[in-house]
């Protein structure tokens, strides 16, 4: 299996559709806690992420890097502290941190001019932290603005509108990287975590704690599964 960045790749693309789930599941269990590897496919591998829900549920963390029209490419993890009973907190802040750490590995090849690796870092980075956005503005949100009444005022009012301003910041770094400007990046970039370092804050501290509040353990899972599905 290929290695890269230390993460593993199971590209199955060329393997027997009846072959593909048991090697993955093998893959999976060889993981020691805190390890991943990415899952390479030619199709949305929903079934897959339906099978890893029932059958080993609250042990890992799915997220996708690159979701078509060609290839689809999931970060699968082994979560260190294993527990079906996950809170909305707990969740999408492994996903603030996750994300983080894209960012970082992009500025990092800016820096060293190795645009390749920066392009496709900062391609998951912006289809990463968009599907992010869209899980709290689908799924999150309307849970919590159910709870509380609270729609066109209180704090999911407020995210919102933030996040247009970080869309439109992922627009403008995306520009620079394209164009190969690192003063462009830097300087958006810049701009950028300020405004993204705040809104994780707010919502970690408000609105993620707040929203556990409101839903029961069962709700909270559902959130859970509901995300890893969109
Ligand atoms: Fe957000
Ligand atoms: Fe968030």
């Amino acid at each position: 299996m290929e290695k890269t960045m230390n993460v593993k790749i199971l590209d199955v693309r060329d393997i027997a559709p009846r072959e593909r789930h048991p090697m993955i599941f093998d893959t999976f269990k060889g993981l020691e806690p805190g390890e991943s590897f990415i899952l390479i496919n030619d199709h949305a591998p929903k079934p897959l992420l339906y099978q890893f829900q029932n059958e080993h549920d609250g042990e890992f963390d799915w997220w996708p890097l690159e979701e078509g029209p060609e290839a689809w490419r999931v970060e699968i993890a082994r979560r260190t502290e294993p527990d079906p009973d996950r809170t909305v907190t707990e969740y999408l802040q492994t996903d603030h941190r996750r994300l983080d750490g894209i960012l970082n590995r992009f500025q990092g090849s800016v820096k060293e001019g190795r645009w390749e690796d920066a392009s496709r870092e900062f391609r998951e980075f912006n289809h990463g932290l968009r599907r992010h956005i869209r899980i709290e503005e689908s799924i999150l949100f309307p849970a919590f603005e159910e709870k509380t009444g609270m729609h066109d005022s209180g704090p999911t009012f407020v995210m919102r509108m933030e996040h247009k301003e970080i869309h439109e910041l992922l627009d403008s770094i995306l520009g620079s990287a394209d164009a190969r400007d690192e003063a462009g990046v830097d300087e958006g970039v810049y701009a950028f975590t300020n405004v993204l370092a705040n809104h994780n804050m707010k919502e970690e501290n408000i609105l993620y704690p707040e929203s556990d509040a409101f839903l029961s353990n069962a709700e909270r899972a559902q959130v859970v599964k509901r995300a890893q599905a969109l």
